[in-house]
């Protein structure tokens, strides 16, 4: 898997078959071979990139079987893209019998030329008990174990463990540790169909977690475009949809958000692909067949304009507001939403450290988004370690105007205190008034009290009860000339603190920096040391950019591997010219590297030779063996002055 653009655990990636590469996320459409209602090729109009077919089905069928034998199971559907193949597992769960081995099974997909083949795992379901599921891991783990897998050959190794998370954490473990190049999540339609979203969330998570990243994780059963969002969001690559035809023969039509019935519809949306081709009645008086086959063709296109639309957000990085505006519409979606909002202590790890599009406050439950989640750990621990006198500044969540600023800066310089600003239920340090989400926001500014208050107390908790002021009268201060600090050195090292670790700050940036404002806007700009420029504040999210200088600062002042990539020499020489580092290439590396932050790189003797932009978290970049980890824009032989960036 090779990734393309990354939003949190959300991807788009590229995926190589035998018969083509596919772009995830995305749906392979089931095709029955006994009852072909809308053929792969026409498929492929509505933006299918592959399909899936059942090869149990095929086999137990003469006529089939021998035609894929000889043929191929290509031609057998006429489809030349890429083909996975299902092992009979669901049929068995549905019917009970199974009459083909694991092995043989796996053979007969081989025999007859499929692109992604499928072991014959065994299903667990949601209401089996704990030691079902067990014995059910260990099982598919033996049989995915006695299949040797060819080279080029991709074998989907199915990661069951019904509702127990341990079991679903050991299944995606042993999988990703096996030959297995792709994680199929199985076990789940019994949730989907009983719309119980806020299982699968846990489920997904936990496995996608503790999972190979390199490899695709693949929903099974999980096409309706309803729940396509969150899964994506959540780190699913690929889907089936079985629903879209077996939906049609009832007479109902798949929407973004549900479905609907054809008899209760007045007139078919604009969107659909048999909009102006049939109306309503004509569809409803139709033979059954020319009905299937219209509806089935609406609801792929449904499938396929969710999944541009995802596919669209993950680029815009803003797929966590569509996912939040779509959990609306439908209280079941809503409740797995809120259970993501719960699991956001497992999200902060994979969350970019700033997103191109603002963030959007609507109220106490965005607080639980894994950004703020991530700068409200980081003032408790800032308030923890300037633990004094505390002032509760008297304005919201907007800035101060160009007067009161000049008296807060005032202020600031000349009594050693704590200054929070209230920001969206919270507090967060004045220091950081430019850097992102605070000021990258569109807030409803809906107050809720009691957040409020608790975080109010949080605060005292930390720093000491009588130590902490909500209204402190805000006097001039002209008569005291001393001052104590300067605004913009401690400003710069609160957010290299929030960018780069706690007591970077301080290291990065010494006493005797220069710190250089814009003429235009007043902001911040690069900051200097020694006529070197160490970094550059970015205007449009208050981080840093770092040059070699900085990063060597950084270097001297962290322990290795902190916040840098060790590369081979061969690519060091390379990477110091410039040019961007590959997964492949990188022997040590920080865990926890934050996607998007600045990434230093280095050779084996820890001599900087480059910085750049993590593409991945530390979580991910171990998994990755193609594509590029670091984007670098500083190298030691072609020193770029980032302020040109
Ligand atoms: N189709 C739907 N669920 C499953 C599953 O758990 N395993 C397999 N192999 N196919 C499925």
């Amino acid at each position: 898997m090779e990734l393309v653009h990354r939003d949190g655990l959300a991807r788009i990636g590229k995926f190589k078959t035998k018969h083509g590469v596919i772009e995830t996320p995305t749906v392979l459409p089931v095709i029955n071979p006994n009852k072909i209602t809308i053929t792969p090729e026409e498929m492929k109009s509505l933006g299918a990139q592959g399909i899936i077919t059942n090869s149990y089905i095929i086999r137990r069928t003469d006529a089939l079987r021998e035609k894929a034998l000889k043929d191929g199971v290509h031609s057998l559907v006429s489809f030349d893209g890429p083909i996975m193949t299902d092992s009979g597992t669901f049929q068995s769960y549905v019917y009970g019998d199974m009459e083909y081995d694991n092995r043989g099974i796996v053979d007969f997909q081989r025999k007859i030329g499929s692109d992604i083949i499928t072991i014959l795992d065994i299903f667990s379901k949601p209401d089996d008990t704990y030691g079902m599921a067990r014995d059910a891991v260990d099982e598919t783990y033996s049989r995915m174990r006695e299949i040797e897998v060819g080279d080029g050959e991709i074998i989907a190794g199915p990661v069951q463990g019904s509702v127990y998370q341990d079991l679903r954490e050991k299944a995606a473990r042993l999988m990703s540790s096996s030959d297995a190049g792709y994680l199929p999540v199985g076990g789940v339609v019994p949730l989907l169909e009983s719309y119980q979203y806020d299982k699968l969330v846990d489920i997904v998570l936990t496995a996608r977690m503790n999972s190979d990243f390199s490899k695709p994780i693949h929903l099974f059963g999980g096409g309706h475009p309803m729940f396509l969002a969150i899964s994506v969001l959540l780190g699913v690559d690929f889907f089936d949809s079985a629903s879209y035809v077996k939906y049609a023969r009832d007479g109902r039509m798949l929407y973004p958000d549900g479905t609907r019935d054809l008899v209760k519809l007045r007139t078919l949306p604009r969107w659909s692909p048999i909009y102006g081709k049939y109306t309503v009645k004509e569809l409803l008086d139709a033979e059954s067949e020319e009905r299937t086959a219209a509806l089935s063709r609406h609801n792929l296109a449904a499938i396929f304009m969710e999944i541009n639309e995802i596919k669209e957000r993950i680029f815009q990085n803003n797929l966590w507001q569509y996912v939040e505006s779509r959990a609306r519409s439908h209280p079941y979606l809503y409740r797995a939403f809120r259970r993501i909002l719960e699991r956001n202590g497992d999200l902060v790890g994979f969350e970019p450290l700033y997103r191109k599009a603002s963030f959007h406050y609507y109220d106490s439950y965005s607080n639980s988004h894994p950004t703020l989640k991530r700068l409200s750990e980081f003032t408790e621990r800032f308030l923890t370690e300037n633990r004094k006198e505390t002032v509760i500044l008297p304005f919201g969540s907007r800035n101060p105007g160009k007067r009161d600023y000049g008296i807060i800066r005032d202020i600031y310089e000349k009594y050693d205190m704590n200054l929070l600003v209230p920001w969206c239920n919270t507090y967060v340090p004045i220091e950081l008034e430019d850097t992102y989400p605070i000021e990258q926001i569109i807030s409803s500014d809906i107050t809720d009290e009691r957040l409020h208050r608790n975080e109010l107390l949080k605060v005292e908790k930390i720093i000491g009860k009588g130590w902490v002021f909500e209204k402190k009268e805000m006097k001039d201060h002209s008569d005291i000339t001393e001052k104590s600090r300067n605004f913009n050195l401690e400003k710069i090292r609160a957010v290299a603190d929030l960018q780069f670790g706690h007591s970077v700050g301080k290291a990065l940036f010494p006493d005797g920096c220069r710190i250089i404002t814009s003429r235009a806007t007043g902001r911040l700009r690069n900051i200097l040391l020694n006529d070197q420029i160490l970094a550059t504040m970015r205007a449009q999210d208050g981080f840093f950019t770092l040059t070699v200088a900085g990063a060597e600062r950084i270097r001297d002042a962290v322990e290795y591997p902190g916040l840098r990539v060790s590369v081979t020499d061969d690519s060091a020489e390379y990477n110091s010219k410039g040019f961007n580092v590959f997964f492949k290439f990188i022997t040590e590396y920080d865990r926890g590297i934050v996607a998007s932050n600045e990434t230093i790189v280095v050779d084996s003797k820890d001599n900087v030779v480059a910085v750049g932009r993590a593409s991945v978290s530390g979580r991910e970049i171990g998994d990755y063996r193609s594509g590029v980890a670091v984007k670098t824009h500083h190298s030691i032989k072609s020193i770029k002055d980032p302020s040109e960036e």
